[in-house]
């Protein structure tokens, strides 16, 4: 098989000609690490991937990072489950974010893989940061460049009411509420531009889930100079949607792209599995 990498519209890359459930070819791993590199997303379909095989293909990558706040596959750990039920009203990961940037050392990567799909809807949308950041206004560059923001899970996770429920809105506005969570976390700070460690790109690095406030700055000011970087982040030109089909496979860089996945299939069931990959402190 020759491996063809076919850039998928705005955001991403489709990754042609490999089947993840076989042994590699000499050079496989390194043509996808650099697709995965420059275009922040690369997608895979048609494969038939065990989850002991989606494992092997993650460590591929880094060491897994076990989710502390989602539910795991009940055979393998390693895997978080991202699951609706038909009789659910909130899906995870329903807000514009990356994965784990409330981490010291945010993630690496994700890799997501389809197992139940609803027969319509349940997209994902991805938002490139290395696009966003090149088309920065001049003047709006200027005021975050240099600056760092504060990144927390608890308003999101603290109370342990549900997985990313209170983010379910931020596509709307950009904010989400604050449910008086535990004070359980610690709260990282991150570069609001980073130097991406692959690609040497630079990305912007805040995210309207997880992003608190901007160091530096009161918190009006904070919050007005985030919803202005999250209108600019989710031009629809930095945007693209990933349609799943059975078989279909998503590995994002969470240090180059937002994602957020689509609520519009009530009444259906969509199971995904997930596999989150340690990253490094940004700068
Ligand atoms: C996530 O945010 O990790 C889940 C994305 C999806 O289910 O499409």
């Amino acid at each position: 098989m020759t491996l063809e990498i076919r850039k998928h519209g705005r955001v991403g890359a489709e990754i042609l000609g490999i089947d993840l459930s076989r042994p590699f070819a000499t050079g496989d791993l390194a043509a996808i690490r650099a697709a995965f590199a420059e275009h922040g997303v690369v997608f895979f379909r048609d494969q038939s991937i065990s989850e002991e095989q989606h494992i092997a293909f993650a460590r591929n990558w880094g060491e897994i990072n076990i989710n502390r706040f989602f539910a795991a596959h009940p055979d393998y750990p390693e895997i978080a489950l991202v699951v609706k039920e038909p009789d659910q009203q909130h899906n995870i990961g329903g807000g514009w974010h990356t994965d784990h940037s409330y981490d010291f050392e945010p993630a690496l990567g994700s890799i997501l893989v389809a197992r139940e799909l609803p027969a319509q809807g349940g997209a994902t949308a991805f938002a490139s940061m290395y696009a966003a950041y090149d088309g920065l206004p001049e003047a709006l560059r200027a005021r975050i460049e240099g600056r760092s923001a504060v990144h927390s899970a608890r308003h999101v996770f603290g109370s342990k009411a549900g997985v990313y429920e209170a983010a379910q809105d931020t596509r709307q506005d950009g904010r989400i509420g604050n449910s008086g969570a535990a004070d359980v976390l610690d709260d990282p700070v991150h570069p609001m531009v980073i130097t991406h460690p692959l690609s040497g790109k630079r990305a912007i690095y805040v995210n309207p889930s997880f992003t608190v406030r901007i160091q530096g700055l009161s918190e009006d000011a904070s919050q007005e100079l985030l919803q202005e970087i999250y209108a600019h982040c989710v031009k629809p030109e930095f945007q693209e949607d990933f349609h799943w089909r059975d078989g279909s496979i998503a590995f994002w860089d969470n240090r180059a792209t937002w994602h957020y996945a689509y609520n519009d299939y009530h009444g259906h069931r969509r199971e995904m599995h997930r596999i989150t990959i340690e990253g490094e402190v940004l700068r």
